[in-house]
């Protein structure tokens, strides 16, 4: 298998810190860029801002470590960029500061990664592109389930800049030929989470309409993330990143009638299959979930 030297930004956060770990365990090298360094064994760190170009450009033709001044062969180049460093909700930063990090980040970690020829680029998009998890009110999606094709209409800052940072991403693939995937991310779900939140989701399911009941086990990204970087040649692509079933135990079918009344759906679902739907990462990167929920909630 190909072990690869990629370029990871965001790699501290929540979600960052198990996609690392993921790449790491595959065999890839990982050289984190962040605001904050990842106290990870066989991770390197480089501090440095997304939302200065010329930060990014240098980071992306640097050494990721003093090892790799041996060879003597100067600097190695990248084999892929991972983005996920962002400003990841609404009301954390102003909405016009949320925007701008988001936005001109993706567009200067894009750009360097492109003109400098590394011709594989993955980015954090959202499941908030479809315009649910932070709208003004109770909005219904146009279809159930969601899947990529649907026409994006969020009307929140971060929401925004996720799709924004997606036409970004098509813009420059269009430009490169490179390949520029952009993972719809669901609500990511770190390994001690299930105990914390999963039985008061239960309880009160409406909590999770917003989301559309999704979620994304951390580890499971991981693989995501893993699967697209060894997948070449697809161009610009859009992937929801989400497990195979919904966060509730209600079945699909009911969850639509009570929580999404008179939305349409688009096909018969399974049981309790994902309102967000994976079946393209299953279909076309070849995921196979390792953590469904069931495997660490007891449900009586
Ligand atoms: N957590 C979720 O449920 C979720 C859902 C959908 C999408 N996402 C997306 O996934 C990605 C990761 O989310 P997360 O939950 O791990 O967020 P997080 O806030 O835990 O991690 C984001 C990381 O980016 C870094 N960062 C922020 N601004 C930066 C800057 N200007 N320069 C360099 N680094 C900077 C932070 O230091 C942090 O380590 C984000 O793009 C987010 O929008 C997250």
């Amino acid at each position: 298998m190909t072990k690869l030297r990629i370029l990871f930004t965001g790699g501290s956060g929540k979600a960052g810190k198990h996609a690392v770990r993921y790449l790491l365990d595959q065999g890839h090298r990982v050289m984190n860029v962040d605001m904050v360094p990842l106290n990870l064994p066989g991770v390197d760190n480089l501090i440095a801002d997304i939302t200065d170009s010329g930060q990014m450009f240098n980071a992306m033709s640097s050494y990721a470590g003093l090892d790799e001044l041996e060879p003597g062969n100067g600097v190695p180049r990248f084999d892929a960029v991972v983005h996920f460093a962002a400003v990841p909700r609404i009301l954390i930063r102003p909405d016009n500061d949320t925007f701008r990090v988001n936005t001109i980040g993706t567009y200067n970690v894009i750009e360097a990664a492109v003109k400098l020829g590394i011709k594989k680029i993955i980015v954090a998009s959202s499941e908030t592109t479809y315009g649910i998890c932070f709208s003004d009110g109770k909005t219904n999606p146009k279809v159930l389930p969601l899947e990529e094709d649907y026409d994006v209409d969020p009307m929140d800052s971060y929401g925004l800049s996720k799709v924004v940072n997606e036409t970004t991403a098509r813009s420059f693939q269009r430009r490169s030929g490179f390949d520029i995937y952009a993972l719809r991310i669901g609500n990511v779900i770190e390994p001690h989470e299930y105990a914390e939140l999963f039985p008061n989701y239960f309880k009160n399911p409406e909590v999770r309409r917003r989301n559309a009941f999704c979620y994304i086990d951390a580890r499971d990204l991981g693989q995501i993330v893993d699967l697209c970087l060894k997948k070449d040649g697809l161009g610009y692509q859009v992937f929801n990143a989400g497990n195979d079933h919904n966060g509730a135990i209600i079945p699909s079918k009911e969850l639509v009638e009570k929580f999404y009344p008179g939305v349409p759906l688009s096909r018969v679902l399974g049981e309790h299959e994902a309102l967000f739907s994976n079946r393209k990462i299953r279909e076309v990167l070849g995921f196979n979930e390792e953590h469904n929920w069931r495997k660490y909630v007891k449900v009586d």
